[in-house]
């Protein structure tokens, strides 16, 4: 069986080089600076390619401080149960909008399921790079619901793995983490 290699530089962890962070793995706070090049540059070339297929995707949330994940995380607990906030918000620290690695394209709610849009992406984006991190029937393994919107770089190598032709595979599932 592979061996996956896992290293923790500098209070991060990586698997073969990729970046993780989850609900067991976190980013020290003052880590993080934006969105990477790579992503921006990934993001870009998707853009265009969606448009030539008329789908419009905007990116709505990006890099998130743990500042800013603290504010967001502590929002939610003020309208509803932590156990309930637990499955679609992260706490600072652990949420991939730290990693200036992930987003969340075009809406971030419900109403982004089933559509053109979503569907585009859940075909498409594994092309450019992207994964989508909280697949549906998925959750008692990433330990979120079903995220449409929210996509991982992880760049075309491994997405294409992760992509499985269309039965995604988590991150979690792939490294055994
Ligand atoms: N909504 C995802 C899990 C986050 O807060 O990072
Ligand atoms: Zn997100």
């Amino acid at each position: 069986m592979k061996k996956f290699n896992k290293e923790i530089i500098n209070g991060v962890t990586f698997v073969d080089g990729y970046l993780i962070v989850n609900k067991q793995y976190s980013l020290p706070k003052n880590y993080g600076n934006g969105l990477t090049e790579e992503l921006q540059v990934a993001f870009f070339n998707m853009q265009n390619a969606a448009l030539k297929d008329n789908v419009s995707l905007k990116i709505i949330s990006g890099f998130r401080s743990y500042e800013r994940q603290k504010e967001v995380y502590e929002s939610y607990l003020k309208i509803d149960s932590k156990k309930s906030v637990d499955t679609y918000s992260a706490k600072p620290g652990h949420s991939e909008h730290q990693s200036g690695l992930a987003i969340d394209i075009n809406k971030d709610d419900d109403s982004f399921i089933d559509t053109k849009e979503a569907r585009w992406l859940d075909n498409n984006a594994y092309k450019y790079g992207f994964i989508l991190r909280y697949p549906e029937g998925k959750s008692e393994i990433t330990g979120y619901k079903y995220e449409p919107w929210h996509y991982r770089y992880v760049g075309k190598y491994l997405a294409k793995k992760l992509y499985n032709n269309g039965d995604w595979i988590t991150i979690e599932e792939y490294f055994k983490i």
